[in-house]
């Protein structure tokens, strides 16, 4: 997207600290406009940029980053999980949940964080003002990066268990053997990725949320054959271009309550943001920039 008029310019300095994002492709991230909105409404002399990183060049990258001194950046596709071999330390969170979306600089240390799940969370509790604790449980439909920080926090949170498939099991699998190891006690099934099996964990679950890529392109599907989503599901896609992808449209249309990534895209980069400067995130801002 152009500049925008109402969007706020920061002037670079040389006393100017930079931040930015690391991630191939990330033309799409709309990561620089939320940050830099928010850096230019607090009179922060700081700047948000994009790094096209391509994935044979990541360790070079990451290195390049700490020389440069830059702050920290963000990690996006396809960098989460690979990222973790060049950082220094992991947050227990980031550890946890083996993927990280935010790096600190901490003067040559870089330390990784993972936010995305925090992000969800908030975003679950702004939007529809839901109560983990008394959530049977959550289909999961996808077991990359992003399932991984999504499932951690829900059951961190409180909530009764988890179903998850994906068109391949056995990444379904490690999934939920790697939560377990941090989750002991947490009901946590794989399911066969089939309508028979969505069905009966649809009828189990309160919430359902896509984590996969399904819906993003023109002409996709939805992940999910929606037969049995009811007014009492919350359906969240944690895809947010189209901001209304054919899973959610499907279940609107039962009148369950809908949600989208645009949520969870804020509520991580304001996290991101308070690691970074100490500050909290103004959130009004960044939300208007992405709306
Ligand atoms: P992210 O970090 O965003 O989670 P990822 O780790 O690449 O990205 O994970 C993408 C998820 O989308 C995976 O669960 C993937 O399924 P596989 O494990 O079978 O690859 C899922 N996915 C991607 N394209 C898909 C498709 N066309 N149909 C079904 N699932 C798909």
């Amino acid at each position: 997207m152009p500049n925008s008029p109402d969007i706020p310019c920061i002037p670079i300095s040389g006393a100017t600290t930079l931040v930015g994002i690391i991630g191939h492709p990330v033309a799409h991230s709309r990561s620089p406009q939320m940050h830099n909105a928010a850096f230019a409404h607090l009179g922060m002399n700081w700047a948000y940029v994009p790094f096209l990183v391509d994935p044979a060049n990541l360790e070079s990258a990451v290195n390049g980053l700490r020389d440069l001194n830059v702050r920290g950046f963000n990690v996006t596709i396809p960098h989460k999980q690979a990222v973790i071999a060049f950082l220094d330390e992991l947050s227990p969170g980031a550890q946890a949940i083996g993927a990280v979306n935010t790096v600190v600089n901490d003067n040559g240390r870089l330390i990784g964080h993972n936010t995305d799940g925090i992000g969800f969370v908030r975003s679950l509790h702004d939007a529809r003002r839901w109560n983990p604790k008394r959530s049977p449980g959550a289909l999961i439909l996808g077991a990359g990066g992003s399932a991984r920080a999504v499932c951690d926090e829900l059951l961190r949170v409180g909530v009764g268990g988890l179903r998850i498939a994906n068109r391949t099991t056995q990444k379904a699998e490690e999934l939920a053997a790697h939560l377990l190891v941090n989750h002991p006690h947490a009901d946590i099934k794989v399911i066969d990725h089939t309508p028979l099996f969505h069905r009966a964990a649809i009828n189990w679950a309160e919430l359902i949320i896509n984590t996969t890529s399904v819906g993003m392109k023109e002409g996709d599907p939805s992940p999910l054959d929606t037969n049995g989503v009811s007014p009492g599901h919350i359906v969240a896609d944690l895809i947010y271009t189209p901001p209304e992808t054919p899973l959610l449209k499907a279940c609107k249309a039962t009148n369950a309550r809908t949600i989208n990534g645009l949520g969870m895209l804020l509520y991580q980069g304001a996290e991101a943001f308070t690691l970074w400067t100490g500050k909290d995130a103004p959130v009004d801002v960044m939300k208007g920039v992405l709306a």
